[in-house]
């Protein structure tokens, strides 16, 4: 082996020609790489058992795999499958992550695996991104891109297994999911002619008939009769116990338990529950620092913001230390994070350095970060809520249920015995709730209702869902849908505003916001403004530079709020910007494929708060006289984020994008509108006392 030989010589030689020596490490690095990938492979514990998957997908049509996190099922399975013989005649094996990250990471370290370039054999696509190539048999992607790729292709026809992964997570998009794939399965199964020759008002998945025009229709079945469909296996994946609830909707589905390896782990509480749990994190992070031996800490927090603020508090306090202490590197991951950055959680420390890993609840299970012994977890997490009363959808931080718990103890114990510091009392654990409500029963389904219809499934409340959503907030949902003018009046999608809403990535109240501008010559700017919402915030304010970020945000501000100050495109957080520019050329070429015309409403931006008006009516607020203000639909009190550019010259009235609940009710993303424009342009809503 040529390539071993040169290495060994480069080390030897390592001391006298540096630049010969580098240039064979890395031709020799490649190979090493590979071999210790098929170590890595043979020791999961899922490699025990590749045989054994492979007979149980063989068969049975439907399986669920359960593991225990780290075991190997996200990036071993589908390697099995292909090794199997699954991905012959062009099929697909499709796997879904309720993450973007995961979905991202997972097919980075396979490609590695296998020795690929990403992209090529193995791929991925999440919303605006898609790594993917006709060579790609091997695609992660997240749940609600396959239940879009569904709108295009009703039969899932490329695929040949989907594996439905994290299915305990129980995200709104893998509900529905399962729900379609049933279906799926079960007309793919009945075979081609069969499937075309069903009547549409009884099959439940009528799609193809009732929703595609007669030319897409005949490329299907001319798709179809060319090849004829395989069955589609389906695997559900999931790292919680309970796999009865996924057999039983399945029909009774086989069910496979990987076992894991589990060392145990020490679970320590405190002995009163704690009143800060940011400062408790903080001082057991220094506390296992400066008291235990050697391995890496995980941390679990609720989001973007509680990570970056304890990342800077332990920098702050790093210094205090003797030198020989001050050995800690902190790495954060949450999901907005650019994914280069995300990477590097998953390196090794440097030699008597210790990582101290800063998550938001995405490493509970979906993505497993070598080195971990010691895990810090406060109890908390950060769920989005649907107040079908109000309407509103706020982001809250709430306690963990028990299962969460179990789960974020158990990544301590991976590679040898470990602690888990829960910051609470032992007393409080018994209260949690056994597991998380799964989001369907906590979301607004405006989204998922849209979705359904365009795939021609009316009877939204009689879909076999794998949980029934709460008839009060499909209603709710309904109704804003038909005020936004997506639904008519039989509850049916509308054409064309219905129609192009479902055609559009995005959530319906941007949607119209661009089907509207689109119509009143400003689709430029509106693209601009949707692009910029979509991502997290682009103004980038470091707390040391508040004053100094706060300045250069009000050099460019403008008066009438905060979409227009979008426009303005004198951006901070290069990334955001960045991102916001994928998502802006994305969307752009979505609306053109959809026949919009994007032109300019130039100088002049009367149009484009008009345009917000009308879409964003129902975030509409009108200014009280203390200064707070009343949003008009919900009848809640909101006030003014300070980091809105309208913070201090609060206008009369105004519509804000996004409801952020702390300890007050909070509105960001604000534009002046005219009280006058909510009854003329959406009437529907609003009307003038006379
Ligand atoms: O899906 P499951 O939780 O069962 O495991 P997995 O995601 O397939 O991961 C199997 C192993 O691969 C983990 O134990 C990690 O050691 C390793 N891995 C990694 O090092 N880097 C990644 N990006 C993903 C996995
Ligand atoms: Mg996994």
């Amino acid at each position: 082996m040529p390539s071993m030989a040169s290495s060994n010589s480069a080390q030897r030689q390592s001391n006298h020609n540096t630049d010969v020596n580098q240039l064979k490490k890395l031709k020799a690095e490649p190979f090493a790489r590979r071999q210790n990938f098929e170590q890595h492979r043979k020791s999961l514990p899922i490699a025990a058992v590749e045989k054994v998957l492979l007979e149980e997908v063989r068969n049975n049509d439907t399986l669920i795999v359960v593991g225990e996190t780290g075991s190997g099922k996200t990036t071993q399975l589908p390697q099995y499958l292909n090794n199997g013989g699954y991905c012959r005649d062009g099929g697909i094996i499709g796997i879904t992550q309720p993450r973007r990250v995961a979905a991202v990471t997972v097919a980075k370290r396979v490609a590695e695996e296998c020795g690929v370039a990403l992209g090529q054999q193995v791929g991925y696509a999440i919303r605006f991104e898609d790594v993917t190539s006709r060579s790609t048999r091997i695609k992660y992607m997240t749940d609600g891109l396959l239940l879009r790729e569904a709108l295009l292709d009703s039969y899932l026809s490329k695929y040949s297994v989907i594996i439905v992964d994290e299915a305990h997570e129980r995200t709104v998009h893998t509900d529905v999911l399962l729900g379609l794939l049933k279906t799926v399965q079960k007309t793919r199964s009945q075979g081609v002619s069969d499937a075309v020759n069903i009547d549409h008002r009884e099959a439940k998945n009528g799609m193809l008939l009732e929703k595609h025009n007669g030319s897409e229709v005949a490329s299907i079945l001319k798709q179809c009769q060319g090849k004829k469909l395989s069955p589609l296996k389906i695997i559900i994946m999931s790292a919680s116990l309970d796999a009865r609830v996924f057999s039983e909707y399945f029909g009774g589905a086989r069910a496979v338990h990987v076992q894991g390896r589990q060392y145990p782990v020490d679970i320590l509480y405190t002995r009163q529950p704690e009143t800060d749990y940011i400062d408790a994190t903080l001082i057991t992070i220094f506390q296992i620092h400066m008291e235990e031996g050697p391995g890496d800490i995980l941390v679990f927090l609720t989001g973007q913001e509680e990570i970056e603020s304890v990342e800077r508090l332990v920098h702050e306090r790093l210094p205090q230390l003797s030198e020989s202490k001050r050995k800690l590197l902190t790495f954060p991951i949450f999901s907005s994070l650019p994914s280069e950055k995300q990477m590097k959680v998953f390196m090794p420390a440097p030699v008597g350095f210790r990582k101290v890993i800063l998550a938001t609840n995405i490493a509970e299970t979906s993505v497993t970060i070598p080195g971990i012994k010691y895990v810090i977890d406060p109890g908390m997490v950060k769920v989005r809520t649907y107040e079908a009363s109000t309407g509103i959808e706020p982001l809250i931080i709430i306690k963990t249920s028990k299962a969460q718990a179990l789960q974020r103890s158990g990544r301590a114990g991976r590679e040898g015995p470990g602690k888990c510091y829960r910051l609470y009392p032992e007393s409080e654990f018994d209260k949690l709730k056994d597991s998380t409500t799964p989001e369907i029963k906590r979301c607004n389904l405006s989204n998922v209702i849209l979705h359904l219809k365009a795939l021609g499934i009316d009877d939204i409340i009689g879909f076999d869902f794998i949980e029934q959503p709460d008839r009060i907030a499909i209603i709710k949902s309904m109704e804003l849908l038909f005020l936004l003018g997506a639904l008519t009046e039989e509850s049916k999608l509308s054409d064309p505003v219905g129609q192009k809403m479902a055609r559009l990535p995005l959530d319906p109240i941007y949607s119209k916001a661009l089907i509207i501008a689109s119509q009143f010559n400003c689709l430029e700017e509106m693209l601009i403004v949707v692009a910029m919402l979509s991502v997290e915030s682009i103004f980038y304010a470091p707390r040391e530079k508040l004053e100094e970020s706060r300045i250069a945000l009000k050099s460019f501000a403008s008066p009438q709020g905060d979409h227009l100050t979008l426009l303005n495109e004198n951006f901070i957080n290069s990334r955001s910007v960045k991102h916001a520019r994928d998502i802006h050329s994305q969307i752009r070429r979505n609306a053109e494929q959809m026949g919009f015309h994007v032109t300019s409403c130039g100088d002049d931006l009367l149009p484009l708060r008009r345009c917000l008006a009308a879409s964003f009516f129902l975030n509409a607020a009108l200014k009280q006289p203390d200064g707070t203000y009343r949003a008009l639909s919900s009848g809640l009190t909101v006030q003014i984020h300070p980091s809105s550019v309208l913070f201090r010259m609060k206008p009369d009235c105004i519509i804000f994008d996004e409801l952020v609940r702390t300890n007050h009710n909070y509105i960001r993303n604000i534009s002046r509108i005219d009280y006058l424009w909510l009854a003329e342009l959406a009437p529907q809503c609003y009307a003038l006392q006379e």
